[in-house]
């Protein structure tokens, strides 16, 4: 299955994205985690991105989208993936559309999480993400670590993203509203949007978001 996830920053994409993908056996793509990946090893690419990213603006389109590209190509994505954090604007998907039609593929659903504002404020306020592994992400109360300022999964240590900061929250959303939920529209013409809740424990969320991909596909 090929499938874009969308929805506001700390709408619980990256934590439904690790599930999905390992439930639907298809690679987990992330953008931010990659740019964060690049940040680490101090890479040009890295550098670039740190200055939009704590800014709360996009990186821009021309090195976002050779490294999305690049990503997808390689082999474990050649039967499908799950995207989390791209396209984010409207000329992303644009070519999206045009590296998947090279390849004769198509996308199979576009998952939109719903989550109201004042609910990602708090879930981006109170998130703790691994230095090792921004893909191991934590919440102080709604899912803590078994030891503080430690990552469960690869004892690595947890710290709050630069780009969690109040101010650059707010600058966040507002990018999403304007230039990544105009996507939702671009992809609701192609019949591809699936809108679930976002609300709730986090595993009734995979589950929601699992029977409505199967609902979906059953329908087409
Ligand atoms: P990116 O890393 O993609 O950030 P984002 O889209 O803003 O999303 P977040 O990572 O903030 O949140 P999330 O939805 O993954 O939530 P999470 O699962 O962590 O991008 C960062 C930056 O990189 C961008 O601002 C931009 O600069 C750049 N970038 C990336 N892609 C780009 C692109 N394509 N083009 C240009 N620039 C790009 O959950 C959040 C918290 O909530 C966690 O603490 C979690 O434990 C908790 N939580 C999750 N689910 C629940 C639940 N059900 N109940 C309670 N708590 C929950």
């Amino acid at each position: 299955m090929r499938i874009v996830l969308v929805g506001p920053p700390g709408a619980g994409k990256g934590t439904q994205a690790v599930r999905l993908s390992e439930e639907l056996r298809i690679p987990h793509i992330s953008t931010g985690d990659l740019f964060r990946a690049n940040i680490s090893q101090q890479t040009e690419l890295g550098k670039l991105a740190k200055s939009y990213m704590d800014a709360g603006n996009l990186v821009p389109d021309e090195v976002t989208i050779a490294m999305a590209e690049d990503r997808m190509g390689q082999p474990d994505a050649e039967n499908g993936f799950l995207l989390d954090g791209f396209p984010r604007n409207v000329s992303q998907a644009e070519a999206l559309d045009e590296l998947l039609e090279n390849e004769n593929v198509t996308l199979d659903a576009v998952l939109d999480l719903e989550v109201p504002e004042d609910e990602v404020v708090k879930r981006i306020a109170g998130r703790r993400t691994c230095r090792n592994k921004s893909e191991h992400v934590f919440h102080v109360t709604y899912s803590p670590p078994k030891k503080e300022g430690v990552c469960d999964v690869c004892g690595g240590e947890l710290y709050q993203r630069d780009d969690d900061s109040e101010g650059t929250v707010r600058k966040r959303l507002e990018v999403y509203h304007t230039q990544t939920e105009p996507i939702i529209d671009y992809y609701k013409a192609q019949g591809l949007v699936v809108t679930i809740s976002a609300l709730g424990p986090v595993d009734e969320i995979t589950q929601r978001a699992l029977g409505a991909l199967k609902r979906d596909e059953d329908a087409k």
